[in-house]
């Protein structure tokens, strides 16, 4: 292939502007004469969707088969960036086999609220498990000379109202929690595209937001890419293209590349500013010509594989009181609920993948059982509207039956597909009634009962005190069926954790009560206490916190050390143990916090982990890195970040309630230093130090040489020192105030 695709400088005005929209759902435009293809962009995240027919944005034609890995709720469970990468990589296999360009994903915006219709393409709560996760994928994906389309840029955290809303949020936790994945996103990994969401922030459209697409994504972070719309994300393309919204998708059939033509025409837009974004398409197709071509066929076996391998990883094992889990090959057991047969693997939407096969529990258990396993639906997944009340009582009779001559129960229960979708929302986190109500009549038939959940958002879990054994399942991917079988049979031993806290109750999430928001707004008054941060900082229990998973061995953790290295990031150094029968794999979690800080934290927040395999009896010490600038917080003083001084306490945790060892490490602040002005308080002025210790002296020397009140100085400290001087008894003056703060300011 050559390299010989022109620059913007080599096409008319009416080519360029041709070149920055879709030519139809999928496709950019070829601009033929210069030698210009055209260049297919398609879904992602967790597999190709590639039409071939029929296109639609929303999965509801069919696609050509592809792998469907686990989406992106089960895979973040893994919590491992090779795993991640490896997943990344098969699927731009697939994509260079379809000859597909960019993949659209990963989607890495923040599971604000549990409700969320999309949650299962999302990895979690934290930005910096988003952030490290979703790096893995571009860098799996582009390994392979596909582009990644990191998404859906910014805080589109719900689907409710998600092409008007405007997410109105606080600098602090837009910088601290809802940018921070993207941003780590892009300086490590460089995504050749980045994906602007449908919704406003603080009022500004995505698509047309300079401070956004330009300011932050490229001045601040060096994005080198190219910005593509969601697909109808556009709402002014002349107001669009100078934001720095270089690629419309879909077509919108010419109509608007003809705005740009006239705007440019009549001066309204720069030609280069067009010149910029036609370049950046044109470097997106310079870059796929590179790729050396993949021929077919696709090896479906090995990617099937990879598929079970990564589901394996995603499952977390919730619960298991007295070692119920693993089962004995031999043992009899019931295996309960139509997911067991019928199961849910992905989500609703536009990341709709028609998989290369599908595997069932139900046949993968048979298939690795020695001993009797019993088959019973115990519930329908279709509304049965009008359906004879015998049929659901002799389903019901059947499981508990069933459940009642078995060894074991293994219950699976679950959300309905319609439940969980792109385009909205859930209205509650409860599995439906008829399935818990199946449970309760399973448990009092057999109290040896496992229940294995299919869901791609949290459920309340209101049997978790009764049930002995739970395993969150979350959806899967293609080969979910046989991994379930895999962890229930101790063939692969459980490690994945939490990567989002699962609640007792909805109402007690953060964004309860601001959630979905109304009349076009929704307000983030939970500010930077998302997800677990939230409940540590209110002390409230949760069913299962965040970080939590549990293992089949037991892993013990000595004493934690942390040092500074030459580059300012922080080791920390711990010996991890497997105490337990078996092989093991644990997720060894970094948490920091700043007891005494001058701004607003969470009492404990996530900056590093790490994924590590140890045999029975091994012992390993796990150095993990904390960068220097995720102690960072955003200082909306200096429009900054800011690292502050102080002691830093790191804990070293299986969970995020469950710390294991904790040092302390003293680590120097930024220099800040905010000039003295008449707005100064006193506080600040005594805080100064240069200013600070002079205004002290001469404090004291006022009352006479004696000790200050500290309780006065106190009351003191909010006091602006423009005011003080005009206050009567004071004795302060202009003139005194003007000199410290030139004494300050000039220190
Ligand atoms: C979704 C994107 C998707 C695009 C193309 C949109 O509705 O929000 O995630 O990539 O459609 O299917």
């Amino acid at each position: 292939m050559t390299d010989a695709i022109p620059t913007a400088a080599d096409l008319t005005l009416e080519e360029k502007a041709s070149l920055t929209s879709g030519a139809d759902f999928w496709t950019t435009k070829s601009v033929e004469r210069a030698g210009v293809p055209s260049i297919m962009m398609t879904d992602g995240p967790h597999g190709l969707r590639k039409q071939t027919e029929a296109a639609d944005h929303l999965g509801l034609t069919g696609s050509t088969p592809a792998t469907c890995f686990p989406p992106a709720v089960g895979l973040g469970s893994s919590f491992d960036p090779e795993l991640v990468e490896r997943v990344g990589e098969a699927i731009a296999v697939e994509a260079a086999i379809e000859n597909v360009a960019v993949v659209l994903g990963p989607g890495i915006n923040i599971k604000r609220s549990p409700l969320c219709g999309r949650n299962f393409e999302y990895f979690s709560e934290d930005p910096v498990v988003s952030g490290v996760l979703g790096a893995a994928m571009v860098r799996g994906l582009q390994s392979r000379g596909v582009g990644a389309s990191l998404k859906h840029f910014a805080a589109n955290n719900q689907e409710h109202d998600r092409m008007r809303v405007s997410a109105d949020i606080d600098p602090r936790p837009l910088r601290e929690i809802y940018l921070r994945g993207f941003e780590r996103v892009v300086e490590d990994a460089q995504p050749w595209t980045v994906m602007c969401s449908y919704n406003r922030i603080n009022g500004v459209f995505a698509s047309e937001d300079p401070w956004l697409l330009t300011s932050v994504l490229r001045d601040e972070w060096g994005f080198e890419g190219l910005v593509v719309s969601d697909w109808g994300a556009v709402n002014d393309r002349v107001a669009g293209l100078p934001a720095g919204l270089d690629l419309e998708m879909p077509s919108s059939g010419g109509l608007t590349d003809a705005q740009l033509v006239a705007a440019v025409r009549d001066g309204a837009l720069d030609e280069s500013t067009l010149d910029t974004a036609a370049d950046r398409v044109l470097d997106l197709v310079r870059k796929v010509r590179r790729r050396p071509v993949v021929q077919g066929p696709l090896d479906v076996d090995a990617h099937h594989a990879l598929a079970r391998e990564a589901a394996g990883r995603s499952i977390v094992l919730l619960k298991n009181a007295g070692a119920l889990l693993p089962l004995a090959r031999d043992a009899k057991i019931a295996v309960i609920g139509e997911f067991a047969r019928t199961p849910r693997y992905q989500g609703a939407g536009s990341s709709l993948i028609n998989p290369t096969r599908l595997d069932t529990a139900l046949d993968e258990l048979r298939a690795l059982s020695t001993g009797e396993v019993v088959f019973a639906p115990g519930f329908t997944l279709e509304t049965e509207t009008g359906e004879d009340p015998d049929a659901a009582t002799a389903r019901r009779d059947e499981a508990v039956a069933a459940a009642s001559a078995a060894d074991v129960a293994v219950v699976f229960l679950g959300l309905p597909a319609t439940d969980e979708s792109e385009g909205f929302d859930r209205g509650s986190i409860d599995l439906p009634a008829d399935q818990l109500a199946l449970l309760d009549a399973v448990l009092a038939a057999n109290a040896r009962t496992v229940v294995v959940l299919s869901n791609g958002g949290v459920v309340a879990l209101p049997f978790a005190d009764r049930v002995p054994a739970i395993v969150e399942g979350w959806l899967l991917g293609q080969a979910g069926g046989g991994a379930t079988a895999d962890v229930l049979y101790g063939v692969v031993n459980p490690s994945g954790k939490l990567t989002e806290t699962i609640p007792l109750r909805l109402e007690d999430n953060p964004s309860y009560g601001n959630f979905p928001g109304e009349f076009g707004h929704v307000r983030y008054g939970e500010g930077l206490l998302v997800g677990y941060r939230w409940y540590d900082a209110k002390d409230l229990e949760v069913a299962f916190p965040f970080g939590h998973g549990l293992s089949y061995t037991t892993f013990a953790y000595g004493d934690a050390s942390a040092v500074v290295t030459a580059d300012g990031d922080i080791e920390v150094a711990v010996a991890v143990t497997n105490t337990g029968p078996v092989a093991g794999r644990e997720i060894v979690q970094v948490y920091t916090s700043l007891p005494v800080s001058s701004v607003q934290r969470p009492p404990r927040e996530l900056k590093a982990f790490a994924s590590v395999a140890l045999d029975a009896g091994e012992t390993r010490e796990v150095v993990v890195t904390v960068r220097r600038k995720d102690l960072a917080y955003w200082d909306i003083r200096t429009g900054g970040w800011v690292v502050e001084g102080g002691a830093y306490s790191f804990d070293v945790g299986a969970s995020s309630r469950d710390v294991r060892a904790t040092t302390t490490l003293e680590i120097d602040g930024d220099p800040i230093r905010m000039p003295l002005t008449l707005d100064s308080s006193v506080g600040e002025v005594l805080a100064h130090p240069v200013v600070g210790p002079f205004v002290r002296q001469a404090m004291e020397s006022m009352v006479g040489g004696g000790q200050l009140d500290e309780g006065l100085v106190k009351m003191m400290e909010s006091f602006p020192l423009g005011r003080l001087a005009r206050f009567p008894g004071v004795g302060v003056t202009s003139e005194m105030v003007e000199g410290l703060i030139a004494m300050g300011n000039a220190s």
